[in-house]
């Protein structure tokens, strides 16, 4: 981390008491760390929309008993075999599975992947978290 620099900030009244009361819910103890986290998002979304490197997670939920799942999700994996850093496969109940792909790499290509994913028949829910591939700020 760098050195700290202290900034002051002008909000409405009525704008402060709404931040601290959503940062309060969130955990936060300070406005220093919420607001530092609120940046970096900004800047992580920024990375992501101007195709920058980025790492994070696709999760998603499928039935394993469809047959285009069983054949596709493989096969789509291994075409993205570069970004993919490992994946983790748990059996939720008898008809679903978790899935927990780790990837890393170029914005655009991680979106492929996940768009790929959730559009295969019988994968019934996908999310893709992202942040940053490396120095945080
Ligand atoms: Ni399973």
């Amino acid at each position: 981390m760098g050195k700290l620099t202290r900034f002051g900030v002008s909000l409405e009244g009525g704008l402060l008491r709404k931040f601290d009361a959503f940062i309060g819910a969130a955990g936060y103890s300070n406005r220093s760390k919420a607001i530092a986290d609120l940046i970096c998002k900004e800047f992580v979304a920024d990375v992501f929309k101007k195709g920058g490197r980025v790492a994070g997670a696709v999760t998603m939920v499928y039935d394993h008993h469809r047959r285009e799942v069983v054949s596709r999700l493989p096969d789509i994996q291994h075409d993205h075999g570069g970004i993919i850093i490992s994946a983790q496969h748990v059996h939720l109940d008898h008809d679903n599975c978790l899935e927990i792909i780790a990837v890393k790499g170029p914005a655009a290509e991680v979106k492929e992947l996940a768009d790929s994913l959730k559009s295969v028949k019988g994968v019934k829910h996908t999310t893709l978290s992202v942040t940053s591939a490396g120095k945080p700020r």
